[in-house]
């Protein structure tokens, strides 16, 4: 059966908005939930109650589609074709901790394991980045100057043309994991990013969140972002966005000029003319290879 794409968004957005009261209002506490794989891979109580909340609203509505979300994935569960929400109650779960308020639910929606619809919702700022496949990407503010809130609704527009890769702003996570191959290459790949006789780009920035990463790419705020080690959950929703603000998601591996979803190594670069040369000469700074 065909999918009403305009009502899934419009849905995924009110159900994000009103369990954006639960983020903003909580104490975040790892309390039972603790940590995951290591002590820098955190889970909250909020992070648990958020996914429980939306998990059941999009089943109550969509009960024939499958659904991925963080707290919920168990090792070898794996996409299909099948419409699947992908969600991240809170990506930028250590902001949260730490009351940093870059922190967002990513909510997406995946057919045939491509991004198709995406809401990256910040509770803090209120600001919504959505997107559904082919129809745009678009910004939302809602806390506008008071006392009458009014909603900016623009659509993203690539800027200026992407120039030489030493004059971009680059996002780069290290993620949780913090030891091994993948540690290695990121790090010398940091190094050389920044290094005077290597990239000597303008800026690497680490901000927290893989969602509004690529939203901040789609927005023209970041040229580019690497990372490898985060989910389908973390970028689903953000993709839709950034494809549609006419960026674009390859492997963060040279040489990978497609990559999945799921494939959970991504280098996004924002729209604009130069595009296919800054992806070339970031692989060719890439330090190593990503297992
Ligand atoms: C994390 C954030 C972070 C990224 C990690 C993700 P979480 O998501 O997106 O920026 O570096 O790889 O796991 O754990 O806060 O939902």
């Amino acid at each position: 059966a065909d999918i009403n794409l305009q009502e899934v968004h419009d849905f995924m957005i009110e159900i994000a908005r009103k369990v954006g009261e639960r983020i903003t209002s909580a104490t975040p506490s790892t309390g039972a939930a603790g940590s995951k794989k290591n002590s820098v891979d955190l889970v909250t109580e909020t992070d648990q109650a958020v996914e429980k909340i939306l998990s059941t609203s999009l089943h109550e509505k969509y009960p024939t589609f499958s659904f991925m979300g963080e707290e919920t994935y168990k090792p070898g569960d794996k996409l299909t074709d099948a419409p699947t929400f992908i969600l991240d109650p809170i990506d930028g779960t250590t902001n949260f901790v730490h009351r940093n308020p870059y922190v967002a639910i990513s909510l997406g929606l995946a057919i045939n394991k491509s991004p198709t619809v995406g809401i990256v919702y910040n509770p803090f700022t209120q600001t919504l980045y959505s997107a559904i496949k082919s129809h745009g990407a678009y910004l939302t503010h809602f806390l506008t100057p008071q006392p009458q809130p009014q909603k900016l609704k623009l659509p993203l527009h690539p800027p200026t043309p992407l120039t030489p890769l030493s004059t971009c702003l680059i996002a780069i996570e290290w993620g949780s994991d913090r030891s091994a191959n993948d540690f290695a290459v990121k790090s010398r790949t940091f190094t050389k990013l920044a290094a005077a006789d290597g990239g000597m780009v303008h800026g690497l920035r680490s901000l927290g969140s893989a969602a509004l990463n690529m939203c901040a790419v789609a927005a023209g705020e970041m040229d580019v972002y690497w990372e490898a080690g985060c989910w389908a959950w973390d970028v689903c929703a953000g993709w839709v966005v950034l494809g549609e603000a006419g960026g674009r998601v390859v492997d963060a591996n040279p040489g990978g000029w497609e990559v999945g979803v799921d494939g959970r190594r991504y280098l996004a670069v924002r729209g604009g003319e130069g595009q296919e040369g800054v992806i070339r000469e970031f692989w060719g700074l890439v330090e190593g290879r990503f297992e």
